[in-house]
């Protein structure tokens, strides 16, 4: 759609003293019909005409003599300046747009040449993969396909938590409590069961923190069978996320962890003390931001240790030089978003000028209906569990409405993953989730499964045609119904959404517009026959309307990370 109107600012230009990304900028969608299709409000011209706007309108109007074969007319309707689209040409260009075009269709080349860095899901080792780590995958896996369908290098980055004081707590649990058989068979849970008993002990004997923090101490410095163990739980807790990923259908170009930055840490240290910039403070080396009114940064503290914070300054600073991107994008719960403002002020002080070009995406909690969850307490829902419910509840609705249908088990996957993918990526980013199973798993309401259903619907229909629509001949000028005209436009604003979702790392724009594209499909089904209509030609039109939905409706998916099977 965006073409159209820069076609139209292109025409009031010439009639107007206004630039046209200025006018770009001010036309509007009209909500109502009879408004036209494009609206110019005139009220900006009105100070300096010193006209009233309606009078504006009406001149803008008489004085336009000719319009390209996009327009049909133009109006004055009060003080706008309306614009027709003319739909043949529309449905005709958009169509044809989409077919040839295919997965690519919406795509642009304007990342060409920058590289974008993205750091996403990071769950932590020892302490379980829970549904709050979800939120990181799913919205870091979309931004990053959204990166690379406008033609960026991307670079997603897994940052995993395997390195800290918590390793400590695990060791010693293990060592007191530890069941080897047990953490073989489901480590990631195990692990977190030693946590949270390590959590129960410590508060009736808190000496134990203490020791854990030895330990520690004791694993940074290489002590033998501290790095065995360590290696051992990062080893079983990998596989199981890498199952999950699997099912997910995530990937990630680099799985480098926190603890990967451990022999780095000291030549980070020295540069940040040698730009003079640190300060020590009660026995811990720090980076004082008084001057930002925010909390120093902890780099060292006193027994030596480092920190989540210096591994981030050392991590920011490596792939830098490993990537030298031009924009690196943090995946993080809002949560943290202190830990970030505190980490580019870091950045920005040590001269390293890039650090403009570093940017914490944040999101909202998953809220369970009481209180925030708390991974110490052990009121958490895992998030292989959930996967796993979800693809059976929808294997259950397949059993009953196609249980004819052939591959199952992978549409079950298809589906009920694509239904909790969906659950979370159409809410507002920044707001906060209630975990709701009946809301997730919804099939019938604003939900994967309703776009996914939409999208094989139209693989269903077009199975069913026999030609060959590639070769039939095509009018697009026997489509005249709003019906028609309203899907091919919808189509057509396919490209402004996913740039819209890009300026804002918003992938909810995409989950809104596919369900009004999905919805606008179903409008256009329920009142236009296509297979059962008797012109043949109006049916081959309207075949390749709903061939080009169903590749948009695909493509949408995909930038969301979801899959479209074409049977369910
Ligand atoms: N592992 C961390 C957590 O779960 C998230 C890491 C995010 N990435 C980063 N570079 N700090 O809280």
């Amino acid at each position: 759609m965006d073409s159209y109107k820069k076609k139209m600012a292109l025409i009031l230009s010439k009639y107007l003293d206004l630039e046209v990304e200025k006018l770009f900028a001010t036309i509007e969608t009209p909500n109502k019909k009879g408004f036209g299709d494009l609206a110019f409000p005139t009220f900006i011209l009105a100070k300096e005409l010193k006209k009233a706007p309606p009078l504006i309108a009406k001149e803008i109007v008489e004085s336009i003599k000719e319009l390209p074969d996009e327009f049909l007319k133009v109006e004055n309707i009060g003080p706008y300046v309306n614009f027709y689209l003319n739909n043949t040409y529309l449905i005709k260009r958009t169509v044809e747009d989409v077919i040839s075009k295919g997965e690519d269709y919406g795509s642009e080349d304007v990342g060409k040449g920058k590289t974008v860095v993205i750091d996403f899901s990071a769950p932590n080792i020892a302490k379980p993969f829970g549904i709050g780590h979800l939120r990181s995958t799913v919205i870091g896996n979309s931004i990053y396909k959204i990166h690379e369908f406008f033609g960026y290098e991307v670079v997603g980055i897994n940052h995993i938590g395997d390195w800290g004081t918590q390793f400590g707590k695990v060791i010693v649990a293990y060592d007191k409590w530890g069941d080897s058989d047990k953490l073989e068979k489901d480590p990631v849970k195990y692990l977190y069961n030693l946590y949270v008993k390590f959590h129960e002990e410590a508060d009736k004997e808190p000496q134990l923190e203490e020791e854990a923090r030895v330990v520690f101490k004791e694993l940074e410095d290489g002590n033998e069978d501290r790095v065995e163990k360590w290696k051992l739980f990062k080893e079983l807790s990998l596989t199981e996320y890498n199952r999950i990923y699997d099912k997910l259908n995530v990937k990630f170009d680099s799985f480098k962890g926190e603890q990967f930055y451990n022999d780095k840490m000291t030549e980070t240290i020295e540069t940040l003390i040698s730009k003079g910039i640190t300060e020590i403070s009660k026995g811990a080396l720090i980076i004082n931001l008084d001057m930002f009114d925010i909390p120093p940064v902890l780099l060292r503290k006193k027994d030596g240790a480092t920190l989540y914070a210096t591994r981030d300054l050392c991590a920011a600073i490596y792939r830098k030089e490993t990537y030298d991107f031009d924009k690196m994008l943090y995946v993080v719960g809002a949560e943290q978003s202190l830990h970030f403002k505190q980490l580019f002020k870091a950045l920005a002080i040590a001269g390293f000028d890039w650090h403009k070009d570093c940017e914490h995406v944040p999101f909202g909690l998953f809220r369970f209906k009481e209180n925030k969850m708390s991974t110490r307490k052990g009121n958490l829902i895992f998030l292989d569990e959930v996967l796993t419910k979800a693809e059976q509840l929808t294997k259950k609705i397949i059993e009953e409405k196609n249980p004819a249908l052939n591959n199952k088990e992978e549409v079950a996957r298809q589906v009920g993953i694509g239904a909790i993918i969906f659950g979370d990526l159409s809410n507002d980013r920044v707001k906060d989730i209630v975990f709701d199973w009946d809301k997730i798993l919804d099939f019938n309401g604003e939900t994967a499964p309703y776009v996914q259903y939409s999208h094989a619907r139209i693989c269903s229909i077009l199975r069913k045609y026999c030609g060959n629509l590639e070769d039939d001949d095509w009018n697009p000028s026997l489509m005249k119904s709003e019906y028609e005209f309203d899907l091919a436009k919808r189509i057509a604003n396919f490209n402004g959404v996913i740039n819209d979702a890009l300026a804002e790392y918003k992938p909810s724009t995409i989950a809104r517009y596919l369900l009004d594209l999905a919805k606008e499909f179903n409008r256009f089904y329920h009142n236009c026959p296509v297979l059962k209509e008797e012109n043949g030609s109006l049916k081959i039109a309207r075949l390749k309307l709903i061939q080009a939905t169903g590749q948009v409706l695909r493509n949408g998916l995909a930038l969301m990370g979801i899959e479209a099977p074409e049977e369910m």
